[in-house]
């Protein structure tokens, strides 16, 4: 089973729209085999229209990082799919542990806003992962198939989700998992992923990595049968750095 790989590029909540839009050119000028991947850049909200089209006319796919679990009404702050339809926009990434973390994204909200996005025809990269506890207690893949079980209950066009495995340990610490250590993972999502929805399904979705990712690490964790990717914090706000990771 052949899945093209996607580097996504998650800037959270940093650059300028200048600056963004600086960046964003950069990749979309720069010389990259399109055949072989897809690479996803993915701004905060107020910066992702203008990003966008500064990118226009390349293949560089522009995300958003969050989206309300609500369809619309009086949810001061917040951002619906409908919205982001009417701006063109494909692909939602959906739990990140800082969203689970600070702003109490839940496995019941992360559940509701992944049912959300793929019934509105988005793609939605769905992190999930475990902290340092959890593996320390010898409990990392229970805990990150449990995420990833209470994610995607009930929902439909699950062709559209791509799942990122993000150990909460390895995000911005500089400590990345070893590259068996996430195949070890992968491997058991996809498990998983078969039993709660099909062989199929399981063989097709793709499943990145995430959690300091550089350009010193990504080709060993590419050499990784179950490794499709990469989900990139810090080293995507370089280009220098990113393009290397893309070009792996
Ligand atoms: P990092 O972030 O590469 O800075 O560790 C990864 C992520 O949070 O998606």
């Amino acid at each position: 089973m052949s899945r093209k790989p996607i580097i996504a590029g998650n800037w959270k909540m940093n650059l300028t729209v200048e600056e963004g839009k600086k960046l964003a050119k950069q990749f979309a000028d720069a010389s990259i085999d399109y055949n072989t991947r897809e690479v996803v850049i993915s701004p905060s909200f107020v910066l992702a229209p203008l990003v966008k089209d500064a990118v226009k006319g390349s293949q560089v796919d522009v995300a958003v990082q969050n989206v309300s679990n609500k369809e619309s009404g009086a949810y001061t702050g917040e951002v619906s799919c409908s919205m982001l339809k009417s701006l063109d926009f494909k692909t939602i990434i959906i739990g990140h542990s800082e969203r689970r973390s600070y702003y109490n994204d839940t496995d019941a909200i992360v559940n509701e806003k992944v049912k959300l996005a793929l019934a509105n025809g988005f793609r939605v990269i769905l992190c999930i992962g475990e902290q340092l506890e959890d593996r320390e207690a010898g409990v990392h893949f229970e805990t990150s198939l449990y995420q990833l079980g209470r994610a995607i209950h009930g929902a439909t066009h699950l062709e559209n989700l791509v799942i990122a495995y993000e150990p909460v340990w390895a995000i911005g610490t500089g400590k990345t998992a070893s590259a068996q250590d996430a195949e070890d993972m992968h491997a058991h999502i996809r498990a998983k992923l078969a039993e709660l929805t099909s062989k199929d399904v399981a063989d097709k979705t793709r499943i990145l990595y995430g959690g300091s990712v550089k350009p010193e690490s990504i080709k060993e964790l590419m050499g990784k049968p179950n490794v499709d990717g990469a989900l990139v914090g810090g080293a995507s706000l370089k280009f220098d750095d990113f393009i290397k990771i893309i070009n792996f």
